[in-house]
């Protein structure tokens, strides 16, 4: 079987990929005002630097179709179009994403592509996007037809000869991680929208929690590679409660730590939902974390698995290039609880000395030789760098 990278030959997404995506915070109210000023915090808040670089415009940027069938932008919200969009997103050296759904219309009721594929595709590489999050609403429900929707597209984007990331969004449902590297894409979602949330089970309308996700990821980790990826949905970090996914409610500090340290752990793509240009401190801090990023980026491109649970207290590993090791202590009890990660789940022989890194206080831990336990808070994530 050929591993993603091998069936794309584009080199694009050979680590998951990153950037910032309009609709976690902002939904519909959309505008080129607000994408401009999101372009400019990209760059002026580090996160480029960082290595977020797609900026991605979801649903409700169109207007309607034209009389000879092209797609048209909403030009109240984008009076110089998206191809003005592009170039200005551009011009800040990011990358840039748009979004179109396989069915006769999106989520939220505009124009969907289907039936139009070929000349989307077109209008879309004319207007210069780098990445589309192809959605599966107002489409059939059987897997032919959905896996033969995403082979058209996929296909149709590949013709136009520009590089485009392609974002299967058909949540999950139909097992995307057995076809849609296939069809042409480089990262799917395996889970339905993650909400501002902790714990919420499995819910199509109403979204699911940050630990469902996690809970879906598990046993995928064979089919998530370079050019190919898992995709538990968007970062909730730092979405203020009337945001669009906001739910009138944020996660706590240690959850949304959590978030950041399972999606890095994950391979998962991080992709920011927060309006970045007012993010709070703290979501600057985490958003930030250059050294877990690094474990989200390690070029070996391994999704990390569960190795112990020992009933809400589990250990995480995540195998990075030069026989190190990420691991994470996740503690899913409303109380304070020790983790210990033992070198024998973590398949490390017995004796081996191994260098420990705390990668959120950023301090050195020392040497330890069989394993290593640490007190935990409720629904903290302890994240460590293992080295030989
Ligand atoms: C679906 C997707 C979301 C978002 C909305 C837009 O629900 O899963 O990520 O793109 O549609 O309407």
């Amino acid at each position: 079987m050929p591993t993603p990278a091998e069936l794309h030959q584009d080199g694009l997404a050979l680590t998951p990929p990153m950037g910032w995506n309009s609709w976690n915070s902002f939904g519909g109210n959309i505008s080129q005002q607000a994408i401009f000023e999101t372009a400019d915090a990209m760059v002026a808040t580090g996160l480029k630097a960082a290595g977020y670089e797609y900026l991605v415009i979801d649903d409700v940027w169109h207007g309607c179709r034209s009389e000879d069938g092209f797609l048209q932008e909403d030009r109240k919200k984008f009076p110089d179009g998206m191809k003005a969009v592009a170039d200005y997103v551009h011009s800040k050296g990011l990358k840039y994403g748009m979004y179109s759904d396989a069915g006769v219309k999106t989520c939220a009721g505009k124009p969907g592509s289907f039936g139009f594929e070929k000349q989307d595709a077109q209008q879309f590489a004319k207007w210069e996007i780098d990445f589309l999050k192809y959605d599966y609403c107002y489409a059939p429900d059987d897997w032919q037809t959905a896996i033969g929707l995403y082979n058209r597209m996929g296909g149709e984007l590949r013709a136009t000869g520009r590089k485009i990331v392609f974002s299967v969004c058909e949540w999950g449902v139909r097992s995307p991680w057995l076809w849609a590297a296939q069809a042409g894409g480089h990262l799917w979602r395996a889970t339905f929208d993650v909400v501002n949330k902790w714990d919420a089970p499995q819910n199509c309308n109403k979204g699911i929690g940050i630990l469902t996700a996690i809970d879906r990821m598990s046993g995928l980790e064979k089919f998530a590679g370079p050019g190919g990826w898992n995709d538990p949905d968007m970062l909730t970090i730092g979405l203020k409660p009337n945001d669009n996914v906001g739910i009138g409610k944020t996660c706590n500090e240690h959850e949304q730590r959590t978030q950041f340290s399972m999606w890095c752990l994950l391979a998962a793509p991080l992709m920011i939902g927060c309006d970045i240009r007012n993010m709070s401190p703290l979501s600057r801090e985490i958003l930030l974390n250059t050294e877990a990023i690094a474990v989200n980026q390690d070029p070996l491109g391994k999704q990390g698995v569960c190795v112990s649970r020992v009933g809400p207290m589990e250990v995480w590993k995540k195998p990075l290039t030069g026989d190190r090791l990420a691991v994470a202590l996740l503690n899913r009890d409303e109380h304070e609880q020790p983790i210990a990660a033992a070198w024998p789940d973590l398949e490390l022989p017995e004796g081996q000395a191994m260098k420990l890194r705390d990668l959120w206080s950023h301090k050195d831990l020392g040497q330890f030789k069989d394993s290593f336990s640490k007190s935990v808070q409720p629904h903290e994530c302890v994240l460590l760098l293992m080295t030989p």
